[in-house]
Formats: structure tokens, sequence, C-alpha cells
């Protein structure tokens, strides 16, 4: 049996900008899942908004739903091919049975992406237009927080730093709660202003990224900070 976490036990506060960073298999997908109701823990306790989800049915996870919205690694597997940009950026909208009106022409600006983008298909644009793409559809049903997986880590680095400013941006005009994975610290400072690191399905250590960033107190920090020469000059 694998145990995915253990003992895991984080508070995200309203209107934080909260990084998980560990390496690949330290659990950060899995707990991403649970916060978002997504999969359910086999122990423990998950609230939002001072409210219990854990093992909540579906029908009454619809407030989670609207609440949190969610931009995974790779857009080219979270972005239904046969579908236009027009129908994916409304789709949240339409499952939530919300009218649409003219928010997709307002979601394809705010996420720097033309007005004719709406009639064409997620191959039909680069990898980080893409995740431009899956940024106006989890934006669209006006969430109070933003879950992102990876959200850099399958583009080019070229273009990383883009997209990384663009949520920051619309994370700050728009008030959002951050939670945000990554592998890498040097990402997850660029966005955060708190951080937990994982190792092995635990957190090892929490706190404020520039102290930990200065002076991280666990060893498997410090190893971590160690294999991140990479991004700083590019960011
Ligand atoms: N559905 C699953 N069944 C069995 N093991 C899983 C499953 N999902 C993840 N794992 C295991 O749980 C651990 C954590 O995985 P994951 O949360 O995906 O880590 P990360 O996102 O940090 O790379 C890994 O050892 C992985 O192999
Ligand atoms: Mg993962």
């Amino acid at each position: 049996m694998v145990h995915a976490l253990r003992g895991v036990s984080l508070t995200v506060h309203k209107g934080e900008r909260f990084g998980i960073v560990g390496e690949s298999g330290s659990g950060k997908s899995t707990l991403l899942r649970l916060l978002c109701a997504l999969d359910k823990p086999t122990a423990g306790s998950i609230r939002f908004d001072g409210q219990e989800i854990t093992g909540l049915p579906e029908r009454r996870l619809r407030f989670l739903r609207h609440s949190l919205q969610i931009v995974f690694q790779d857009p080219m597997s979270s972005l239904n091919p046969r579908m236009r940009v027009r129908d994916l950026v409304a789709e949240p909208l339409v499952a939530l049975g919300e009218s649409v009106g003219g928010r997709v022409a307002e979601l394809l600006d705010a996420v720097g992406l033309p007005a004719a983008a709406a009639d064409r298909y997620p191959h039909q644009f680069s990898g980080g237009q893409r995740q431009r793409i899956a940024i106006a559809r989890a934006l669209a049903p006006r969430p109070k927080v933003l879950v992102a997986d990876e959200p850099v880590s399958a583009l080019d680095v070229s273009v990383r730093g883009q997209i990384l400013n663009l949520m920051a941006d619309l994370v700050d005009e728009l008030g959002l709660t951050l939670v945000f994975v990554s592998h890498d610290l040097s990402v997850v400072r660029h966005v955060c202003e708190t951080v937990a690191v994982m190792n092995d399905g635990e957190i090892v250590e929490t706190g404020a990224i520039d102290d930990i960033w200065i002076e991280p107190s666990h060893p498997y920090t410090r190893a971590l900070l160690q294999a991140v020469p990479t991004l700083e000059g590019l960011l």
C-alpha cells in the first residue's frame, strides 16, 4: 500500500498566495485533489470557508465547484481538442447553469488573447496560449480560489515567465486566493508569499517563502534549493 500523504496539516488564508513545493512523487497532486474534493482522503478533515467538504456528495459540492477552480499542468490534455475555445471557456458556466453573455470575450481579453481566438480549436495555439485558454476557463465562474498544479512545467522555458506574470496579475486584480504547486522553488517564489515544502507525503517545512529561500531549516529544503539554479535569470 502507498501512503501518498501522512499527517499533512495546513491552512490557506483568504487572499494568500500559498505554494506547495516538492520533488516528483512527494504527494503534491494528491494533496491538491483532496483540497478540491476530486478525491476522498482515507482519514482526516478538509474545510472550505469553515465548511467540512470531506465525504460530501457531488450535489452538495456545488458551492465549491463555483468558488474554486483548477489549472492543470498540461493544457493539451485538460482541454477537449474537439471543442472551440468559445465553448471551452463557457463550459464551467454552462455546467453551473449560469448565463454566458459577453463573458468569453471579457475573459479572452483578460488573459491576453484576441477575440478571434474564440472560434478556433486548442491545437491551433501554442502551449503558452493554450494555458491562457485554461486560465480563462478557470476564471469563468468568478472563483474565489485558483488552484494550479505545475501550470508552467509543460511549457517552454521562454514563456514560463509570461504565464506566471499573467497568473500573478490576475490573482492580484481579482483578489483571488492562490494555491500553487510546483517542483521548482524558484517558480513558486515568483508567485507565492507562503510555501509548504513536501517530502515523501509529509510537509517538512512551512513559512514565508523569502525566509525559507534565505534560511531553509530542513535539510530537504536545502537540497531542493541547491537543485534550482536554473530559472532565476529568466523570470
Ligand atoms: N491513484 C494512485 N494509486 C496509487 N498510487 C498513487 C496514485 N496516485 C499517486 N500515487 C502515488 O502517490 C505518491 C504521490 O503522488 P503525487 O501526488 O502524484 O505526487 P506529485 O504530484 O508530488 O508528483 C507517489 O508515490 C505516487 O506514485
Ligand atoms: Mg503532480
